[in-house]
């Protein structure tokens, strides 16, 4: 009989889930809304999300992973268990499987409650928690029995993580607390202090999408805010060199990160990450000139994934058809 099974990113920003068979059939915003008063959970996802600009006054909206860790472990639960209730994600028969990619910031307590929510009302189901980096290999083409070294730059929303694998197992690892909302909010201000302008985070972040460091196709993007002396409503033209500086300290940080763990890779997996080049993954690999400036300064061929926003669940469905039990249980 056909065993089900799920994968599941918990991203910053980002949930993606993986059904056996059918693919990633839901890829949505870490959010939720509660109800104030009654304290239960009303939606997860896009809808959550979208209800945050409007600021109804009964309900709150949680992004319960905001940092890269875990803020809101009861929103977090419960968030995980909306998104496996809205994917359609049944228990087979036989012994159904699940792997869940939680940050490398998680503790033992909270890895421990995310696997719980994950079993909550399907007792059969068997999780195995996997750390991010690894899934990012795998999903980036890495064999999970391999022994050559491969190193993954995973630059999400909340977190950055530089990690030297093999395998299944992280050998080496840097983590920064920044990654895109970092970048976004670097935007907002550098708007702010440049041109008086106040804008929103959704429209830093396309400033970020469009002109990267680079400056894009445009050079410079329009966008509209509020003057921060008058009051008034303003559109502006954002140069490229604006966004760029604003990111310069975030992309030197990550760049030193990548340098840094150069230097500490064992000599014996050394041609194995040359002979694999600099692996970038994450919505932040995106982030255009970014590749060519870890390609400048660390000397190794730095090549973005493909698809690097679902390298993640990529790799995890991978290792739950194939390599489930490579992964220690998690409870
Ligand atoms: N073209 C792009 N250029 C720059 N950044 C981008 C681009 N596309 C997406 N991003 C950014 O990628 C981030 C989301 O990436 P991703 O989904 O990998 O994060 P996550 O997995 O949810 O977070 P984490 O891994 O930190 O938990 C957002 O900050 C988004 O703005
Ligand atoms: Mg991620």
């Amino acid at each position: 009989m056909f065993r089900s099974g799920v994968a599941v990113d918990l991203g910053t920003v980002n949930t993606l889930v993986h059904v056996r068979g059918k693919g990633v059939v839901l890829d949505e915003p870490s959010a939720i809304a509660l109800h104030k008063q009654a304290g239960g959970p009303t939606l997860v996802g896009w809808r959550a999300d979208d209800l945050m600009g409007t600021e109804p006054a009964d309900i709150d909206v949680v992004h319960p992973l905001r940092d890269g860790v875990i803020s809101d472990l009861d929103a977090a639960t419960a968030m995980l268990r909306g998104f496996l209730h809205q994917a359609h994600f049944r228990s087979s028969l036989r012994r159904p499987r699940a792997v869940i990619c939680v940050p490398s910031g998680a503790s033992f307590i909270e890895r421990r409650a995310l696997a719980a929510a994950a079993v909550y009302r399907r007792p059969r189901l068997a999780v195995r928690l996997l750390e991010e980096p690894v899934a990012a290999a795998v999903g980036g083409g890495a064999d999970p029995l391999g022994t050559e070294g491969v190193l993954v730059v995973d630059i999400g929303g909340g977190t950055t993580e530089v990690a030297l694998v093999v395998g299944t197992h992280v050998v080496r690892l840097r983590t920064l607390r920044i990654g895109g909302n970092a970048m976004d909010e670097a935007i907002l201000q550098a708007v702010k202090a440049e041109l008086g302008l106040q804008i929103g985070p959704r429209a830093a972040e396309h400033l970020k999408k469009t002109l990267g460091l680079t400056g894009g196709t445009e050079e410079s993007a329009p966008v509209v805010g509020i003057d921060t002396a008058r009051g008034s409503v303003r559109e502006e033209r954002v140069s490229g060199p604006v966004v760029a500086s604003a990111l310069e300290h975030l992309v030197a940080a990550v760049v030193d990160a990548v340098e840094e763990l150069i230097w500490e890779i064992p000599p014996d997996l050394a041609a194995g990450v040359v002979r694999r080049k600099v692996q970038m993954s994450g919505g932040g690999a995106l982030l255009q000139g970014l590749a060519g400036r870890i390609r400048t300064a660390t000397g190794v061929t730095t090549v973005i994934v493909e698809e690097p926003l679902r390298s993640v669940v990529r790799g995890a469905a991978t290792i739950l058809e194939r390599h489930f039990d490579l992964l220690p249980p998690a409870q």
